[in-house]
């Protein structure tokens, strides 16, 4: 027995050393070319690259990257940089995700507004590049839609009998796996969801409404996209853990191939620090919006520090993540008659009648639970302790139910076995009381699945939503919109747990998932609606109308705040959370003004920042860019100011300039107002606009000047206003002393 398993022991050892001599210095790298140098005899880009690397090559890409993705070793890539025409080479790396109510709470319904004047998003065309689709789901029948687009290129992987006119695309790209992983055994050959995330983004933008879901009780209602119309393409690039950069940057150019309208973005580098010409969503991002296609990405969950936000790209749209107006309650009623509310996400269905309740303290000794199993347990965890850190004891103790006093409101740790409630300390104390003074007697019950709509204050931005500036560039502020994103409800494939507590596994065709991978498709359905209620308008008029329309304010007429860390709600929300404020669909279908940006203002933005040609041409893919005019100051709905500290000896004053679009009917006049800047002054010239017709455009100047700003790293920030009778034009202005770690 002894000597078998040594001897397997020597294979395996044997095998690592074989394999490590095979591939160690094999990787994948993804190659810049510059296609004026293509020799003659070559007529596609294709068989240039084929001769190049023969049979070492992955992707030839054709829309996104002029170049190719090869597996091969240092060695042979440095041969390849003698080639002619090859201009860069970045090595791939992993990737990764940024893991019903929402329609409503943004305000949409069927009769008026954004739903009503594009027809939901009838022939817009949504792309997603994530796990895969789960093409049965309710979410993606075709009932009542018109027949597919007649630009559509695209086709369906799947048998042809699952896609329809709702799912018209479906595809996967693991070529890059492949190569890099050659022995790595997973499904990867079907654009089916194994995972959820895919399934889940994909409704959230553009799903379909289907009537009476809800997950275990919770969230009851119509479950809709938020564009419920528009068509949806998956392009699947993630596999369990795996998500490669090569992949994912065939994907877009697919789908630009396939002729999608709004690509949805729920992934992106960990590196985070990546110049914008090696970071692969900027690089793949950048034809995309040249192509006319609006681009949403998610913001990352590293929040709440600064500088901790992904995808800062200034062409996209960068999404942060947002709590709504809902809550998922369980109630605890005393023998006295006392209900006490706490949260819940409870799936049980049996509620629990009045049976003793005692109170266990820190809930950590099993075998003094096991005496009380039969009883509800009030445990009180020590000062940041987690429900889920003593969810093994209750457990194992099998308790009947439990009642756990904290601050923290983590809810998706009472998804227990057992039924389960957090309360706060306030309401802790009352139930102790309780116990206390009815000595042996005290009885209580436990009832769940309630949902609770219109809580106080909402919308808020959450406390893991990445943060800005960005790192790539912080001279664009970023983040540019919130959007819901916690406790979203949307489609879940049938056969993935929604959660496995061992050894049972609870299934669901809907799920509630919580990340700013779930704000992002949510910004993707409003582009789908604007562009089907506006053709004709750029990726940048569409992100200019959805973020200058935005709400700043929540619901109880207060600056939308931030939800700190302990779950509470905390300070105002400034707009390196918030962006320039919480999606308004309705509001963005007549914006009034746009900031309108072209192709060549971006490449003035690259130029300013220092990139050599050469980096330039890796993301334009030129083989020359026009550097003449460089600047930083590029033509967005927001202003960032970077200050030295006030008595340095640096400038105070620093100038930007605008050019709005009359997007509005005919005539219009309007006047600056800047609102709520304290510690510095703007100065708006001219401060006022005509326009004598639509499409006419009109720039001004704004001077920022900082009145009171002795410190570094502070952050003031304010609003510019435009404002007609009709329509306020509202950008987030950012003063402060950060120091650029560029
Ligand atoms: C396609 O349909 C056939 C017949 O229903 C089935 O056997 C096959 O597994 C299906 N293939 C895929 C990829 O779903
Ligand atoms: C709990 O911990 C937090 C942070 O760790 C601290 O700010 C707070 O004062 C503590 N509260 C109590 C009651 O100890
Ligand atoms: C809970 O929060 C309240 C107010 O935010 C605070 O006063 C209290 O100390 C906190 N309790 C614990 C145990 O952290
Ligand atoms: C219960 O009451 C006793 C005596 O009044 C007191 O010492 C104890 O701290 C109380 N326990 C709780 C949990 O309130
Ligand atoms: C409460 O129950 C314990 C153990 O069951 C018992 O020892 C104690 O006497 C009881 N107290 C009262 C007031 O009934
Ligand atoms: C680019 O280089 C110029 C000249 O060296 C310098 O003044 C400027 O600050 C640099 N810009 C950035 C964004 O680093
Ligand atoms: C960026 O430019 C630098 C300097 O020209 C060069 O060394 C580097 O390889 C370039 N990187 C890419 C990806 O173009
Ligand atoms: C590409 O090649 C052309 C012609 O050979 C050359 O003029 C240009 O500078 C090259 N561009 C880059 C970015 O290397
Ligand atoms: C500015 O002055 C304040 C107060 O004198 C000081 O604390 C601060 O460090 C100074 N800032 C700089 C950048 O010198």
């Amino acid at each position: 027995m002894q000597r078998i398993s040594m001897l397997l022991c020597y294979i395996t050892f044997l095998h690592l050393i074989l394999t490590s001599f095979a591939f160690a210095h094999s990787h994948n790298y993804i190659i810049h070319m510059n296609i004026s140098a293509m020799p003659k005899v070559f007529t596609t880009q294709h068989t240039w690259y084929q001769s190049i690397v023969s049979t070492k090559l992955i992707y030839s890409y054709t829309h996104v990257i002029n170049g190719f993705s090869a597996n091969f070793s240092p060695k042979e890539l440095q041969s390849l940089k003698a080639s002619p025409g090859y201009i860069s080479s970045v090595k791939d790396f992993n990737m990764k995700l940024y893991t019903t109510h929402s329609p409503h709470f943004l305000g949409l319904n069927p009769n008026i507004g954004a739903w009503h004047d594009s027809e939901s998003g009838r022939d817009v065309i949504v792309g997603l590049v994530d796990t895969g689709i789960w093409p049965e789901s309710k979410s993606f029948n075709d009932y009542g839609t018109t027949k597919i687009p007649s630009k559509w290129k695209g086709h369906c992987d799947f048998n042809s009998s699952v896609c329809n006119k709702k799912l018209i695309g479906a595809k996967f790209f693991n070529k890059g796996l492949l190569a890099m992983y050659p022995n790595r055994i997973t499904t990867l050959h079907s654009t089916r969801d194994t995972d959820g995330h895919g399934t889940h983004v994909s409704s959230i933008a553009a799903g379909s409404r289907v009537d009476s879901v809800s997950f275990y009780g919770y969230a009851p209602g119509t479950a809709s996209g938020i564009a419920p119309n528009a068509r949806v393409a998956m392009y699947k690039v993630a596999y369990e853990q795996d998500l490669l950069s090569s992949d994912v940057i065939a994907a877009i150019d697919a789908a630009i191939s396939d002729g999608v309208d709004v690509l949805s973005l729920s992934l992106g580098t960990d590196e985070g620090r990546l110049p914008l010409y090696e970071d692969p969503l900027a690089v793949a991002t950048f034809a995309a919006i040249e192509k006319g296609v609006f681009v949403s990405a998610a913001a990352g969950n590293r929040g709440p520090g600064l500088n901790t936000l992904h995808n800062g790209i200034p062409w996209v749209i960068t999404v942060a993540a947002g709590v709504m107006d809902r809550d998922f309650q369980g109630t605890l009623t005393l023998g006295d008659g006392t209900k006490i509310t706490g949260l819940s996400l409870y799936k049980g269905t049996f509620p629990i009648h009045n049976v003793p309740i005692v109170f266990m303290g820190l809930c950590e000794n099993v075998e003094e639970l096991k005496k009380v199993k039969s009883k509800i347990v009030v445990c009180e965890g020590k000062n940041g302790t987690r429900f889920y850190q003593l969810v093994y004891y209750l457990d194992e103790a099998k308790v009947l139910g439990a009642v756990f006093v904290s601050n923290d409101s983590h809810i998706e740790d009472t998804e227990n076995r057992f039924a389960s409630l957090i309360i706060d300390p306030k309401n802790g104390q009352v139930v102790k009381t309780y116990i206390n003074s009815s000595s042996n007697s005290s009885i209580a019950s436990l009832s769940f699945k309630k949902t609770v709509f219109g809580t106080k204050p909402a919308p808020t931005v959450d406390s893991y939503s990445s943060r800005g500036p960005s790192y790539n560039c912080p001279f664009v502020l970023k983040p540019d919109i919130t959007a819901p994103g916690t406790s979203i409800l949307a489609a879940w494939p049938a056969n993935v747990p929604v959660k496995t507590i061992l050894p049972y596994k609870y299934f669901s065709e809907f799920n509630l998932l919580s990340g700013t991978s779930m704000a992002c498709p949510h910004v993707a359905g409003v582009a789908a609606l604007l562009k089907g209620a506006h053709h004709d308008w750029t990726p940048a008029a569409i992100r200019s109308a959805i973020m200058t329309t935005s709400d700043i304010f929540d619901n109880i007429k207060k600056p939308i705040k931030i939800i700190g860390e302990d779950n509470k709600v905390g300070n105002i929300a400034n707009p390196f959370a918030l962006g320039a404020g919480h999606v308004n669909p309705n509001r963005a279908m007549d914006p009034g003004l746009v900031y309108d940006v072209g192709v060549q203002d971006y490449v003035n933005l690259l130029c300013a920042l220092n990139y050599s040609q050469k980096n330039i041409s890796v993301i334009t893919r030129s083989s020359s860019n026009d550097c003449s005019k460089p600047s930083l100051d590029l033509n967005y709905p927001s202003v960032i100011a970077f200050f030295g500290a006030h008595n340095s000896t640096s400038r105070t004053v620093q100038e930007f300039h605008r050019t709005v679009t009359n997007v509005g009917d005919g005539k219009a006049t309007y006047v600056a107002r800047v609102a709520r800047s304290k510690g510095f002054r703007v100065r708006v010239i001219p401060n006022k606009l005509v326009f004598n017709e639509k499409n006419e455009k009109r720039s001004f100047k704004l001077r920022i000047e900082v009145a009171r700003m002795p410190k570094l790293e502070q952050v003031a920030f304010g609003y510019l206003n435009w404002m007609d009778r009709k329509h306020v034009v509202r950008s987030p202005i950012v003063a402060t002393t950060l120091q650029l770690k560029f």
